[in-house]
């Protein structure tokens, strides 16, 4: 009878450790982040549109839109997928509360794979590599050339991105940071700043677009290997959406459409140029 009650002790025991690693298997299957998605028929990216031309307003037919290299990726996210896209704008520094308070699916939004930022958040694969500059007035081309020059400077960067970091870190001038790109190359233009951080696409892009106002000042910037990369933004949990966000990163840049959509993205902003 003893004997009896061990063997069905064991056996219980057995039941329970079976069932235990069964449900801890359940676990992983919960992710539903790509379910969702698909169920619902649409993907909400998160950007902050003041980023030509990663991701910029244009009016097109009358109608306000948000297009640019970044968005081009989303849309074929989406497309693979099988579901729709929707953009949603707000300011960079709230893009990260944005994605773990449920707001949004994914950020898009020429954002670097950080450290800290890991902490926090999922990355994609890198689909971008960048480097940084001082943007400073046509008039100033020549005026910033060591980190000595900047010295009384007013130097701008966008609010908690990797310029403020690298601003802070290497010029002597005096760090103000603003929620938009596009409000710091303002004051740029109107002579409450003397420079600007920004990264190499975009400093080329104003260089481009208006080169009676802007150019690249001669200070050299480094970009710290842990500056260099972007990449789409995910929630910690959401490995399944991610892994088919990679999917889509991976064919763009096998098939070579990678560095066409930035291509296409810059003729859209030629055409359409960019809105407020
Ligand atoms: N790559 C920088 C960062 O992640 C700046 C990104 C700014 N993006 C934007 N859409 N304004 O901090």
């Amino acid at each position: 009878m003893k004997k009896w009650i061990k063997k069905s002790w064991l056996v219980a025991m057995g039941l329970v450790m079976v069932l235990s690693i069964g449900l801890a298997g359940c676990g992983k299957n919960n992710d539903t982040s790509l379910k969702k998605i698909k169920d619902s028929g649409t993907l909400v990216v998160g950007t902050s549109a003041d980023y030509a031309p990663f991701e910029f307003p244009i009016v097109k037919n009358g109608k306000k839109q948000i297009t640019g290299y970044d968005i081009l990726i989303a849309q074929q996210i989406a497309k693979d997928m099988g579901v729709k896209l929707k953009v949603q704008n707000t300011e960079f520094s709230s893009l990260i509360s944005d994605l773990k308070g449920n707001k949004v699916d994914l950020v898009i939004s020429g954002m670097t794979d950080t450290p800290a930022r890991e902490k926090q958040v999922a990355f994609s694969k890198s689909y971008y590599t960048v480097n940084n500059y001082l943007l400073v007035r046509k008039a100033d081309a020549n005026k910033y050339n060591t980190k000595a020059d900047t010295k009384n400077a007013q130097i701008g960067a966008q609010q908690a991105s990797t310029q403020e970091d690298i601003a802070k870190a290497q010029t002597s001038g005096n760090v103000v940071t603003e929620g938009l790109v596009t409000s710091l190359t303002t004051e740029l233009q109107s002579g409450k700043l003397n420079g600007v951080v920004v990264e190499s696409e975009i400093a080329d892009n104003y260089v481009k677009n208006y080169p009676d106002k802007y150019a690249k000042a001669k200070i050299k910037l480094t970009t710290p290997k842990t500056d260099q990369h972007l990449s789409v933004a995910g929630r910690k949990g959401d490995k399944k959406l991610m892994k088919q966000v990679n999917k889509t990163i991976t064919k763009l840049q096998k098939n070579g459409q990678m560095t066409k959509l930035l291509q296409k993205a810059q003729d859209i902003q030629a055409k359409y140029g960019t809105a407020k």
